[in-house]
């Protein structure tokens, strides 16, 4: 089949008013939008302005009053507690109209906040959409961050309510949520006043009377709530991910926009049609998990898994192939680490011929860098397309991506294909003029950025300008490094800020190094990113000690691996560090945290110009190599 991508892809630049009014007619609206694009006040740009809608309606009600009430909606497949539970449209309508009505109770109105911190459990999607069914603004974090990382979510956000389980289930252990609930609020200046906790029968928690109710008992007390209309430019959520400090940016999501784009992605990005059953492995606590395990499938009338399990452990490298085969999963959506640790588990692929693919057509990996080796592999033991795409938390789905419901493009390995209709993305260099082809340069998206994308970020309209759109004016900064190549396809390199991307978790080492720098014996530190097989990426740390002092350096690197753990989180995966006498600097100062990175690694670099002493990467060399990092160095 010949591609329609390049008709469309042009006319979703030429005309961008015109290709996103007509994708919006496939979205029910309360009222339709006077403007479609409001240009009035750049760099801010507002879609869908007038128009009224509910998100939750469009996820679910809208199927029902459809005749999709019997289909199936959400498929909870848990290995790790054998479970699997299925909704269909109606049911998941009753629970979710329930939860608002829970709620309602709570004092929870159109533009509160509610923070959920929940496990893949059915319960934290009920969540999600309980709060768009009354216009309430959900904050869903990770449950593998730390307490402190909660607080400050809990106290940038200011949410009337949490929604939180008594435990999570990792492979070999139970982790409790409420002790780590209760120390966040602790922690936190902002006190909700109501707690909503689901009990898992596999590690149950004592309630705190006065604050916490019981899921059960909370929606047993309470009445059906409907949808209630809010302004297509009202936030639908708050979505925190790593900066380039401790501080999370608070990525804002409008709810016109989301709708819009989430659905049309569907058919056209991912090449699925309603009725079929969609699988994104990822955690509901990531942009991967909002948009396409809750939103997007359930816009476009699919059936949606939420897994709760691992690639591989969960109870083996085949898990996988067992989900595809028994919920008939016609596309998948991973990121690339979760295959590698399939590829060292089962590296011939055989558990793949035990289960029957016949229903699965198509396999997405993005969130990290796909490897061609990792590719190819899938490629072989699948015999299905696996196709790379590039986005971000801040733009919601997908910039680069090679979109199979347009026709397939040619697949380039090492590139994630070409830029998706409606982001018009060029590579730029340091004068803001576009790089020649195959010139490494930013990855930038020409303003308007589409629909769906961040307006702003959460109370911080001046952190937003100054984090995206200052630095190359007229544009989107995605903060990432690459080029474009003769026939338009992009390869992406590199991230030009501390951001590392670790078992396709985003992560800034920057935040690593403020917890590290409290430790009473550390005079100063660095974090990088160095090359992890199966991650990726990992951490690893770098500490110069204070003057005198002479504990054993294991006990100070166990006590700062540990520190990591529990002010950010296991996730961070944060357990290599070393001590140094020194570290790499310019002579202004600055740390040269790329270069070392780049003797990790073993890529070729240049000793920069500056640097105070050229002696000390041959020392941290050394270093690397006792940690058995460094790779023969340029
Ligand atoms: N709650 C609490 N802890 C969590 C958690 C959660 N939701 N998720 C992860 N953790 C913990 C893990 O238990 C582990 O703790 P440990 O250090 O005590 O073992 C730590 O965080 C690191 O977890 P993870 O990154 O999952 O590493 P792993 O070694 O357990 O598993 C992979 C490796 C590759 C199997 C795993 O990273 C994976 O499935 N990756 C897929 C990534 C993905 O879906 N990314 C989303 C973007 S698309
Ligand atoms: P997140 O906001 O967590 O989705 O992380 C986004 C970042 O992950 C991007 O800015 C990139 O650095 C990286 N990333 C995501 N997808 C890809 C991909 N397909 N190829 C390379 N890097 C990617």
């Amino acid at each position: 089949m010949s591609s329609r991508y390049e008709e469309v892809y042009q006319r979703s630049l030429q005309d961008p008013e015109g290709f996103w009014a007509e994708a919006a007619e496939d979205v029910r609206w309360d009222k339709r939008w006077d403007t479609v694009l409001d240009r009035s006040n750049p760099p801010f740009y507002r879609w869908f302005v007038g128009g009224e809608l509910n998100t939750c309606f469009n996820a679910v009600d809208r199927h029902v009053e459809e005749g999709r009430g019997g289909q199936l909606a959400l498929v909870y497949d848990s290995p790790v507690t054998d479970t699997v539970r299925r909704y269909d449209f109606r049911e998941l309508q009753e629970q979710v109209a329930r939860f608002a009505g829970v709620l309602k109770n709570l004092g929870v109105g159109k533009g509160d906040r509610v923070i959920i911190y929940m496990p893949m459990i059915p319960e934290a999607v009920i969540a999600m959409l309980g709060c768009t069914r009354i216009g309430a603004v959900h904050s869903v974090v990770f449950g593998g961050f730390a307490p402190h990382e909660l607080a400050t979510r809990i106290d940038d956000a200011r949410p009337k309510a949490i929604v939180s389980a008594s435990c999570g289930i990792e492979v070999t252990r139970v982790i409790e949520y409420k002790p780590l609930l209760d120390e966040a609020i602790r922690q936190a200046k902002h006190k909700p006043e109501a707690c909503v906790i689901v009990q898992r029968p596999q590690r149950p928690c004592e309630l705190t009377p006065g604050r916490d109710t019981e899921w059960g008992e909370a929606m047993a007390a309470s009445t059906p709530q409907p949808c209630v209309p809010v302004a297509a430019t009202d936030p639908c959520y708050i979505l925190y991910t790593s900066g380039t400090t401790g501080q999370p940016k608070g990525v804002v999501r409008d709810t016109g926009g989301h709708v819009v784009a989430l659905k049309w992605s569907m058919r056209n990005h991912y090449g699925v049609e309603p009725g079929e059953v969609f699988w994104a492995a990822s955690d509901i606590g990531w942009v991967v998990g909002h948009s396409y395990i809750v939103y997007a499938p359930l816009f476009h009338g699919c059936t949606t898994i939420l897994f709760e399990g691992k690639p591989v452990g969960t109870p083996d490298a085949g898990v996988f192939w067992r989900v595809i085969q028994d919920h008939g999963v016609a596309a998948l959506f991973t990121a690339p680490t979760a295959f590698r640790a399939i590829k060292r588990d089962d590296p011939d692929g055989k558990l793949v011929g035990r289960y029957d693919l016949s229903r699965f057509r198509t396999l997405f990996l993005a969130g990290e860098r796909s490897d061609t080796d990792t590719v190819k592999w899938a490629e072989r033991v699948l015999q299905k397309p696996v196709l790379d795409h590039y986005w971000q938390t801040e733009t919601g789905w997908p910039i680069i991506g090679n979109c199979v419901g347009l026709g397939q493009l040619p697949v380039k390995y090492g590139s994630p294909t070409k830029a998706v209709p409606g982001y018009d993305v060029r590579v730029v260099n340091d004068q803001n003029e576009e790089a020649a082809r195959g010139e490494i340069g930013a990855i930038n998206i020409r303003l308007p950025l589409p629909p769906g994308c961040l307006p702003t970020l959460w109370n911080a309209d001046d952190r937003f300008v100054a984090a995206y759109l200052e630095e190359y004016p007229g544009y989107y900064k995605t903060a990432d490094a690459g080029y474009m190549d003769e026939d338009g396809y992009l390869y992406v390199m590199a991230r030009t800020d501390d951001i590392i991307n670790v078992a396709g978790h985003r992560l800034s080492t920057g935040a690593m190094e403020e917890v590290l720098s409290q430790h009473p014996d550390v005079a100063e530190c660095a974090v990088v990113g160095v090359h992890d097989d199966l991650k990726g990426q990992i951490p690893v740390g770098f500490i110069v000690l204070k003057a005198g002092v002479n504990r054993p350096e294991d006990e100070i690197i166990a006590e700062v691996v540990q520190m990591v753990r529990e002010q950010i989180g296991a996730v961070a995966s944060f357990r290599v560090a070393t001590v140094v006498e020194r570290l790499p600097k310019t002579r202004s100062g600055k740390i040269l945290r790329g270069t070392i990175s780049k003797i990790a690694d073993g890529e070729s670099y240049r000793e920069p110009a500056t640097i105070d002493d050229p002696a000390i990467l041959g020392e941290i060399e050394e270093a690397l190599k006792r940690l058995g990092y460094a790779r023969e160095s340029a």
